[in-house]
C-alpha cells in the first residue's frame, strides 16, 4: 500500500465516524468553533468552522499532503524546475510578482531581471497612454480593445472589473470570443482615431484572437488611415517571431516567457490592460499581495497555511465525501467575473484523467460554477438550500462599500447580512418539527401541516468557506488570485495531477480547422460520425447562399 493510499484510509475511517455529527451539532459542542477554524494573513479572513472538518481531519488531510510530498512538489516549482512534465516547462509564475532582489531560477538563470525589465516596459508605454504623451491619429487615446482569449482574457478582465473604483486612465473593452458580434458590438461604441488594440496571444497562434487582431487591424485602416496601425496596435505574447509577422514592432511588443501558464499570466504583460486602467503603481500593489500570499504559501506550516488548508478541504470534500461541484459566489460586484476565470483556472488545471506519470487518475478537478450574490440566491440558491446533491459554496465579502454614504453603507450591511445568511442557512437547515411548531403557532390546519411541512424542510449540514476582507483593493485581489491559483496547486498535487497542461482543448482546436472547409463548403462532408455530417448538411441548407 502506498502512503497516498495508507493516508486516504486513514481519512476513510476517519470520516466514516465523523460524518454522523452535523455542522449544526459540532457548533453547539464547541463555542470556540469559529476561533478553531479560521486564519488570517494581513486583511484577509478564511472562516472554514463550516466545513465539515475537525482537528483530526485537518491532521490527517495534512499527513496526506505530506504523504503525496506536497511541499516537495512545492518546492520543486518555487525553484523552476519543469513541473508540467508533459510539456517540459516549469510553472514559475510565482517569479512574476517577485521583488527585484528576488532569486528564481530557470535553467540556472535568474529570470527577475526579465521580468522587470518588461514591467518597466509596460510601465512607460501605459503612463505615456494614459498621459496622453503616446496618442492615436485623433489625440489622446480615450479607449483600449485588449484581445485574447482563455488565460489572455480572463485574469485581466476580471481584474479590470474588480478595480473599477481604481480607474484613472482609457476605458478597456476586452473581446474574447470569435462569434463577430463580440468585437462588432465593442467596436460600435468606440472611435478608430483614438483606440489602443492590444492583442494578447501567448502563442500567437489561437485563431480566435487571430481572427479579431486582423479584423481590429482593417478597421483601424479603414477608420484612421493605414499609417496609423502601426502606432495604434501593440501586443503581448511569447512568440515574438509571430508578432513581428503580423506586423507589429518590438518596441511594440510585450514578452512574457513559456515559463508562465496562460491562466498564470495576469501577473506578466498579461495584465498591461490593468495597468492601463489603474496605472501602474496599482499594478505593483496587486503584485504584492499576490507576493504575499507567495510567501505565506511558501513558509506557513501546512495547519496554518491558507492555501494549503483550503486545497486539502477541496480534496476531502470531493474524494471523502463526494461532493464534485463547487459554488463560488462574490457578495461583491466587481467579482463578478471571479466564478469564469475560477473555471478556467481550476477546471483548466486539473480536469485531468490521468496522474503524472500517465496512470488513471482515480480522482481530478471538481465542476465549479458560480454568480454574484445576492443575484445568485434568486437563481440557482434553491438547489444549494434543498437539491438531493450537496453543493460546497466558497462566499467572498468586503466589510465596506466603495464610497462612504449612509446609503453606500447600508447597501453594505444588507449584503453582508445576506452572505452570512446564506452560510448560516446552509449550515443548520431547519428541522421538520421547527417548521411544524412555526406553522401550528401560525394557525396552520393540521392536514395542512402534514402536506406542507416536508416541502419547507431544508436538511443543512451544507459546507461553506467565507473569505472576509475590508475592502476589495489592488493588494486584496492579488492576495485573492494569488491564494487560489496555489490552491488549485495543493488539490493537483495531492491529485497527483499535472495542473499546468491541457491537451484536451487542443484537440478540440484542431477538430474545429478540420471541420471549417466542410461549414464553408469547400469540402465534402466525408468519413464523419452521422451527427456531424447530418448537423453540416442541415447547415448547409439553412445558411444563406
Ligand atoms: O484554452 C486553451 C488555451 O491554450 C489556454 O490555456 C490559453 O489561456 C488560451 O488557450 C489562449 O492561448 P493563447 O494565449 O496562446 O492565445
Amino acid at each position: 500500500m502506498s502512503a497516498v493510499t495508507h493516508a486516504l484510509a486513514l481519512l476513510e475511517m476517519h470520516w466514516n465516524q465523523a460524518m454522523v455529527v452535523p455542522l449544526a451539532k459540532r457548533f453547539e459542542f464547541d463555542p470556540q468553533r469559529f476561533s478553531r477554524f479560521h486564519l488570517t494573513l494581513g486583511l484577509l479572513l478564511v472562516d472554514f468552522s463550516k466545513q465539515l472538518v475537525e482537528d483530526d481531519t485537518l491532521r490527517l488531510l495534512a499527513d496526506l499532503a505530506r504523504a503525496a510530498e506536497l511541499e516537495e512538489q512545492r518546492a520543486a516549482m518555487f525553484a523552476g524546475q519543469a513541473v508540467n512534465t508533459s510539456e517540459g516547462r516549469p510553472a514559475l509564475h510565482v517569479a512574476l510578482r517577485a521583488g527585484p532582489d528576488a532569486d528564481y531560477r530557470v535553467d540556472g538563470r535568474n529570470v527577475v531581471a526579465d521580468v522587470q525589465a518588461v514591467l518597466k516596459q509596460m510601465a512607460d508605454f501605459a503612463g505615456g497612454v494614459r498621459s496622453g504623451a503616446i496618442a492615436g491619429a485623433g489625440g489622446a487615446f480615450t479607449d483600449v480593445l485588449h484581445l485574447g482569449i482563455g488565460g489572455s482574457d480572463l485574469g485581466p478582465a476580471m481584474a479590470v472589473r474588480a478595480l473599477s473604483p481604481c480607474h484613472d486612465g482609457p476605458r478597456v473593452h476586452f473581446v474574447a470570443n470569435v462569434d463577430g458580434t463580440a468585437l462588432r458590438d465593442t467596436l460600435a461604441g468606440l472611435d478608430p482615431r483614438r483606440t489602443l488594440v492590444l492583442v494578447a496571444s501567448k502563442t500567437f497562434t489561437t485563431v480566435e484572437t487571430m481572427t479579431n487582431a486582423a479584423a481590429a487591424r482593417a478597421w483601424l485602416k479603414a477608420g484612421a488611415g493605414e499609417k496609423a496601425v502601426a502606432g495604434q496596435m501593440a501586443a503581448i505574447s511569447v512568440a515574438a517571431g509571430r508578432v513581428a509577422a503580423f506586423g507589429i514592432a518590438p518596441e511594440r511588443t510585450f514578452a512574457f516567457w513559456d515559463w508562465v501558464g496562460g491562466r498564470f499570466s495576469l501577473w506578466s504583460a498579461i495584465g498591461l490592460p490593468i495597468m492601463m486602467a489603474v496605472g501602474p503603481d496599482r499594478f505593483a500593489q496587486l503584485l504584492a499581495g499576490g507576493r504575499e500570499m507567495d510567501e505565506h504559501f511558501r513558509t506557513a506550516p501546512l495547519r496554518r497555511n491558507i492555501p494549503v488548508v483550503l486545497g486539502l478541504i477541496d480534496v476531502f470534500n470531493h474524494v471523502l465525501v463526494g461532493l464534485a461541484t463547487r459554488a463560488v459566489v462574490p457578495y461583491d460586484q466587481r467579482l463578478e467575473r471571479f466564478p469564469a476565470f475560477l473555471q478556467q483556472l481550476e477546471m483548466e488545471s486539473n480536469g485531468k484523467r490521468v496522474t503524472l506519470d500517465g496512470q488513471p487518475a482515480g480522482t481530478s478537478g471538481v465542476v465549479v460554477f458560480g454568480e454574484p450574490g445576492t443575484n445568485a440566491q434568486h437563481a440557482f440558491f434553491q438547489l444549494l438550500h434543498q437539491g438531493v446533491d450537496v453543493v460546497p459554496v466558497d462566499f467572498l465579502v468586503a466589510a465596506n462599500a466603495d464610497i462612504d454614504t449612509a446609503e453606500a453603507r447600508h447597501q453594505q450591511a444588507l449584503l453582508i447580512a445576506n452572505c452570512f445568511a446564506q452560510g448560516e442557512a446552509l449550515m443548520r437547515g431547519r428541522s421538520l418539527d421547527d417548521i411544524r411548531a412555526a406553522m401550528a403557532e401560525a394557525g396552520a390546519a393540521g392536514d395542512e401541516i402534514d402536506r406542507l411541512a416536508p416541502h419547507r424542510v431544508l436538511p443543512g449540514n451544507r459546507p461553506s468557506t467565507t473569505m472576509l476582507y475590508p475592502r476589495l483593493d489592488p493588494h486584496m485581489l492579488g492576495m485573492l488570485i494569488a491564494l487560489h491559483e496555489h490552491r488549485v496547486f495543493v488539490q493537483a498535487a495531492v491529485l497527483g495531477l499535472n495542473p499546468f497542461d491541457q491537451w484536451g482543448v487542443e484537440f478540440g482546436k484542431s477538430l474545429a480547422a478540420g471541420l471549417l472547409p466542410l461549414v464553408e463548403g469547400k469540402a465534402a462532408v466525408a468519413g464523419r460520425d452521422s451527427s456531424t455530417t447530418g448537423l453540416v448538411e442541415a447547415m448547409r441548407a439553412m445558411r444563406t447562399p
